[in-house]
């Protein structure tokens, strides 16, 4: 039985995540989708709004479930019993940033990470980008999940 954790801002999620969270629920046990909660990041949406988004997305998968951690993704990964994180690579700059992560979690906790690569018709959506287009009044709606979709029009 592995329990994956598959952690993230999601400030929205995307459709890019969407396809993580579909490729990662066939591939482990049960996955937790995770959003960080730290203060660090500028963001958009508040925990308990990228809680309910993710909780509409991740509906029709039966062995996932959301769930939310402040301070370190690893401390959260053993306190849920989960040996394993699932991240999605889009690019070689993710992939050296990601790297170096991941090396850091494993020798910290002995907590691994599974790479995906993001599908190529997703490879180039980031949260990031999503919220700047909206919010200069681009068309995102094939980037992120209609009822998404409908959250960035109320809440920009
Ligand atoms: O969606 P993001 O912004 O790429 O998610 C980044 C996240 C939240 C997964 C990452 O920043 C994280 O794990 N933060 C928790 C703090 C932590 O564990 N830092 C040490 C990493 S070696």
């Amino acid at each position: 039985m592995v329990k994956a954790v598959f952690p993230g801002t999601f400030d929205p999620p995307t459709v890019g995540h969407l396809d993580i969270i579909t490729r990662a629920a066939a591939a482990f046990d049960e996955l937790i989708v995770a959003t960080g909660v730290n203060q660090s990041k500028n963001r958009l949406f508040g925990p308990q709004e990228r809680i309910e988004m993710l909780t509409e997305l991740v509906e029709p998968f039966p062995n996932v479930r959301i769930g939310s951690f402040e301070g370190l993704v690893v401390d959260y990964c053993r306190a849920e019993g989960a040996g394993v994180m699932v991240k999605g690579l889009r690019s070689a700059a993710d992939y050296d940033y990601e790297l170096q992560m991941a090396q850091l979690n494993r020798r910290m906790t002995g907590v691994d990470t599974f790479f995906l690569p993001t599908a190529p018709e997703h490879g180039f959506i980031s949260s990031s980008w999503v919220k700047e287009i909206a919010r200069l009044g681009g068309d995102v709606s094939t980037f992120v999940t209609p009822a998404v979709h409908a959250r960035l029009l109320n809440t920009l």
